[in-house]
């Protein structure tokens, strides 16, 4: 029996997964986001610990006969958060968030003080990623910046309370800037340039290897029989990899989750960052991934049935079930700025193309048409990146609206695979590391794909008609920077 625990953004969910691969029992606890300041997001990695402690309760308490057979725990986390500790171990501020954006200037810093962090690190430096993170503490917290003897990145502290190791494995690393990520260690020239050394970092390890056991107290509370074996783990896109069997060079996945995410799995380190394309490990060893990140994918909706005062799926509703003209109205879903292809931490969204004819489902089409849009954009990225795709398994909270997804296939002329049972998300992908840390198995034989429930194709005529808005939509970009900026 496995667990697979996953902190998410705006929640922590744990699974219980069988010897069979079969999820027995899933317990999830909410989470908040607090923004500080316009731009900003943080969470007090406290909440996390209380949120995966009592998940785990719920857990124990509803299924003791299998918690007591638990023999390994696997880790996914939202990637990127800075968790600074101080020398007695403690929390020193609130963890700064992957779409937190506040660091745009020193992201310019830190490339200015490391040239080669592109092609050693895989990325363009963002305001999402850790190290800029750092610079900014040290700029304008240097009480904290000088009391800091150790960075995790989210999950990384919640195994650092589990088990009292620092241990971190390499797919959620290299989000960090700090990793040297064909080499698979830490970079010490991305270190010294945000003034930190190897001692502030976690000891990296591949997310199937074994890494800490779970504190003797902990394994009481919850009636293991035994202490659990940690895995490594991964960031949760990684997670949500090994969850879908994409482990083989070539497999890939659009998530449609608060922010999007279109992944493919390589079999080597493959950079290209000036498209704003990631350049990441998996969290399988000898294998890495290029991924495109759009920062409000499913969030623009959620930002849109706020604004309306409606539901999601009351917005929906009001769509026909099939599109057959696209929107007169352009979205553009800049809503906390852009990673791919636009790297642009300040641009903001817009609506353009209203008229008095415009109707609320207009708008809502617009909606999910931009976002597809900027799925298109993240496509072609990956193109020139060297990974040109064909299709898509589709996992995330929108790919329950099929007609999104078709939208996303018609613009984007992916094939996209709707799963059977849905996307049972890094929590799953973490129990599958979780087994293989433990029982040695092969990663292709425990990492099989996900049955497939449909395929959405392009749709030959909507596609031609999307061209004329696809070519509108970007040259909205540049146009609302100008005016914006
Ligand atoms: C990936 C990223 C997000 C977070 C969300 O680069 O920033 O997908 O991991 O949890």
């Amino acid at each position: 029996m496995f667990v697979g625990l996953d902190l998410g953004t705006s929640s922590l969910k744990a699974v219980l997964v069988d010897d069979r691969q079969q999820v027995v029992a899933s317990h999830a606890h909410p989470l908040r986001v607090t923004s500080p300041q316009p731009g900003w997001s943080e969470q007090a990695p406290q909440d996390w610990w209380e949120a995966l402690v009592l998940t785990m309760d719920a857990l124990a308490a509803a299924n003791p006969r299998e918690m007591a057979q638990v023999v390994g725990i696997g880790l996914s986390g939202q990637q990127h958060g800075a968790v600074l500790l101080g020398a007695d171990g403690g929390v020193l501020r609130p963890c700064i968030l992957w779409n937190d954006l506040r660091s745009v200037a020193q992201c310019a810093e830190f490339e200015r003080r490391f040239p080669d962090s592109r092609q050693v690190c895989g990325n363009i430096a963002m305001p999402g990623f850790t190290a800029p993170k750092l610079i900014w503490v040290a700029e304008h917290e240097p009480e904290v910046f000088a009391a800091t003897r150790h960075v995790l990145l989210p999950k990384a502290w919640l195994r650092y309370r589990m088990t009292g190791e620092m241990i971190d494995d390499m797919s959620d690393a290299a989000g960090s800037l700090w990793l040297d990520v064909g080499g698979r260690r830490w970079s010490d020239a991305a270190l010294a340039a945000t003034g930190l050394g190897r001692e502030a970092m976690p000891a990296v390890v591949e997310g199937t290897a074994r890494a800490g056991l779970l504190h003797a107290d902990l394994a009481r509370r919850w009636g293991m029989k035994d202490r659990p074996v940690l895995a490594g783990g991964a960031g949760d896109n990684a997670a949500g990899a090994v969850g879908l069997g994409a482990v083989q060079a070539g497999s890939s996945f659009l998530s449609l989750g608060t922010s999007g995410v279109l992944w493919v799995t390589t079999d080597r380190f493959r950079p290209h960052p000036q498209g704003g394309i990631h350049a990441f490990c998996h969290a399988v060893p000898d294998t890495w991934h290029q991924m495109g990140v759009t920062l409000s994918a499913a969030s623009s909706l959620a930002w849109w049935a706020r604004a309306t005062g409606m539901t999601e799926s009351a917005l929906l509703a009001e769509l026909p079930p099939e599109i057959t003209q696209p929107s007169p109205v352009m979205f553009l879903p800049y809503l906390s700025g852009e990673r791919t292809p636009h790297n642009d931490g300040q641009i903001r969204g817009g609506f353009a193309g209203l008229s008095d004819a415009t109707t609320r489902a207009d708008m809502t089409q617009a909606v999910l048409e931009g976002v597809a849009f900027s799925f298109r954009d993240v496509v072609d990225a990956l193109a020139d990146a060297g990974s040109v795709l064909t299709g898509a398994d589709v996992i995330g909270g929108g790919s329950h609206s099929r007609l999104w997804v078709s939208i996303i296939a018609n613009v984007t002329g992916l094939s996209l695979h709707r799963l059977a049972h849905g996307a049972q998300g890094g929590a799953f992908g973490a129990a599958r590391l979780a087994r293989i840390a433990v029982t040695a198995e092969a990663v292709g034989a425990v990492c099989q794909p996900q049955p497939r429930e449909e395929t959405l194709m392009p749709d030959a005529d909507m596609s031609a008609a999307y061209a004329a808005p696809l070519a509108r939509y970007r040259a909205l970009y540049p146009a609302l920077r100008g005016a914006m900026a």
